[in-house]
């Protein structure tokens, strides 16, 4: 059966969207300020959703981090990228991660990092990123018990 996939933007009115599909995809549970601060404008939250035949059923969010003392943006983070179980598979989660390339690449940011269970990061690689290895104690800090996060880093060509 042919579906249709196409993106679009977070606003008020839709952010609960996200909640609601992070909360049933991901490990750690985040609060509705956090949600809410990707709306502040220019503060470099990447936040964009997925729609399978017009259902909203994945997103993806990230933020562009520039260290301490350096005039420009140094990497995009991948706060978080979820897609309904029912709706892995289609390539959704891949086409939110190209949005997010070409996004970094208008901004002339080099890196994405993100950190993920060994599985994700499994996803990741067939991404084109690179499993950076094991990063003791990511996921005790957010209260998870369990195997370590893994950090994994894609370098964009220009
Ligand atoms: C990881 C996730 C975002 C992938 O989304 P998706 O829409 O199912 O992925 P896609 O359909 O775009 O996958 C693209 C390719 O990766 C492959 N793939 C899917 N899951 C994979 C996995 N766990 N490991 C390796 N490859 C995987 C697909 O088979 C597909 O391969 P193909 O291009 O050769 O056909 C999704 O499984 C998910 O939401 N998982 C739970 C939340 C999570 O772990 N998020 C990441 C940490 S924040």
């Amino acid at each position: 059966m042919p579906f249709k996939i196409a993106l679009d933007d977070l606003t008020p009115n839709n952010l609960g969207v996200i909640e609601k599909i992070n909360s049933v995809c991901l490990p750690v549970q985040f609060d509705h300020q956090w949600y809410k601060e990707s709306l502040e404008e220019n503060q470099g939250h990447l936040v964009k959703y997925a729609f399978f035949n017009e259902l909203p059923v994945a997103a993806i969010k990230a933020r562009v981090i520039t260290k301490k003392g350096h005039a420009s943006p140094s990497f995009v983070y991948i706060d978080s990228i979820a897609v309904l179980e029912a709706y892995r598979g289609y390539g959704i989660g891949k086409k939110l991660l190209d949005w997010l390339v070409e996004e970094s690449k208008t901004r002339f940011i080099h890196k994405i990092q993100c950190h993920g269970w060994k599985e994700s990061v499994d996803w990741y690689v067939k991404q084109g990123f690179t499993n950076e290895g094991e990063v003791k104690g990511y996921y005790e800090k957010q209260g998870l018990t369990g195997d370590d996060a893994n950090a994994a880093l894609l370098s964009l060509e220009f």
